[in-house]
């Protein structure tokens, strides 16, 4: 039998020794003391996971004080929504949703359209019928719920592949049902629905220096030209930041140049998704935590520069959490043999796994203060 992370992650946190032990490790992490200023306006989040709100905690205390803008991790996306057909769940948004009322924050929904994660059954009724009506009606039954209480939507996440498509954008169902077509049917149909609402749309791999990041801010470009020059309703790009320092450094020239491009075609830009997945853990702790925040840094000063990025977002605060730790063996091994080993875990968050701050929160502080 194959078990996910979560699903050992659970069994592990059932037991209660674990329990015991992960609650002296959570609070032994000091929590530091200061929010992250913005005098700039723009915004600083996380992406949560609605368990994480639960009051008191380290965690939920730096969400708390840190954070402008919260994104659901993954709780908001369609196959978590509406798993079954005409069965829609939105206890989880709408917690979300409530905690953000009650603290003032604000909500970015994620994602209206994401292959990743997509219920079969719609991947099947999109790819059999070709009607719209499955996408706008799912649209309509988030649109319309979180009216006025969710600011801003990424509308399509993902969609560019300069790798196996001559048009630059990726094979999935929508794009098999619709066409290329259905990037701006989708911010059309949510325009139409929420005309307040702020309309993003989201891709990785935009930021560092190599010809696969290179080939898709291009495309990324070519794109936000193209559904501008038709006047579709787009009003943000978000760069996800997931940096991985195996794929080189930070193309700051380049990069600069894109978010002005971006700028002059009059969308707003956020970096979405910011953590960084380490090339070597075997070089000593400080180093590992400096080559972290270094990119990191590399990264914010090209975005802190350019007016046009309105919001920094971290895919999570603290290693603990992060999905990266699921794509690294190692790590895995890790969680599953102790409740926080945090020198084992990947460091790519602004707090370790015992919330301690890291040389990353640094430097978001120092950025965000910028
Ligand atoms: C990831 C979450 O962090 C995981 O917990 C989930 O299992 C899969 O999705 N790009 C995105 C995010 O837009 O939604 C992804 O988040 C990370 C990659």
């Amino acid at each position: 039998m194959h078990l996910s992370r979560r699903d050992m992650l659970a069994a592990l946190a059932a037991s209660p020794f674990a329990q015991a032990m992960a609650g002296q490790a959570w609070a032994a992490g000091p929590v530091s003391r200061s929010a992250l200023p913005a005098p700039s306006g723009r915004l600083f989040g996380t992406a949560i996971q609605p368990a994480q709100l639960a009051r008191g905690t380290p965690l939920e205390t730096s969400i708390r004080r840190d954070c402008q803008l919260l994104v659901p991790e993954f709780h908001g996306q369609w196959s978590a929504v509406e798993w079954i057909r005409g069965q829609p769940y939105h206890g989880n948004y709408d917690a979300i949703v409530a905690y953000a009322r009650t603290t003032g924050k604000e909500v970015r929904g994620h994602a209206l359209i994401w292959e990743e994660m997509t219920p079969d059954w719609a991947r099947r009724e999109m790819t059999e019928t070709r009607d719209w009506v499955t996408v706008k009606r799912h649209f309509a039954t988030l649109l319309a719920r979180y009216r006025g209480k969710i600011g801003e939507w990424i509308v399509v996440n993902e969609m560019i592949d300069t790798e196996s498509d001559d048009r630059d954008l990726r094979r999935n169902s929508f794009q098999q049902a619709y066409g290329n077509d259905y990037i701006a049917r989708a911010l059309e149909t949510a325009r139409e629905i929420d005309s307040e609402a702020k309309l993003m749309i989201n891709d990785y791999s935009l930021s560092q220096d190599n010809p696969v990041d290179a080939a898709r801010r291009t495309a990324m470009l070519r794109l936000v030209e193209s559904l501008k020059n038709r006047g579709v309703p787009i009003d943000s790009v978000g760069m996800q930041g997931h940096i991985e320092l195996a794929k080189g450094p930070i193309a700051q020239k380049e990069v600069a140049a894109f978010m002005a491009e971006l700028a002059a075609m009059g969308v707003d830009i956020g970096i979405t998704e910011l953590d960084v997945l380490e090339a070597d853990r075997n070089i000593s702790l400080e180093r590992r935590d400096r080559e972290v925040a270094d990119a990191v840094q590399c990264l914010l000063e090209v975005a802190c520069d350019q007016p046009a990025v309105k919001s920094i977002v971290t895919w999570g605060l603290s290693d603990r959490d992060s999905w990266l730790q699921d794509r690294e063996h190692a790590t895995r091994t890790a969680q599953i043999c102790s409740p926080v080993d945090c020198l084992s875990l990947n460091r790519g968050l602004p707090y370790d796994g015992n919330m301690r701050p890291k040389p990353m929160r640094g430097v978001l502080e120092r950025m965000m203060a910028a």
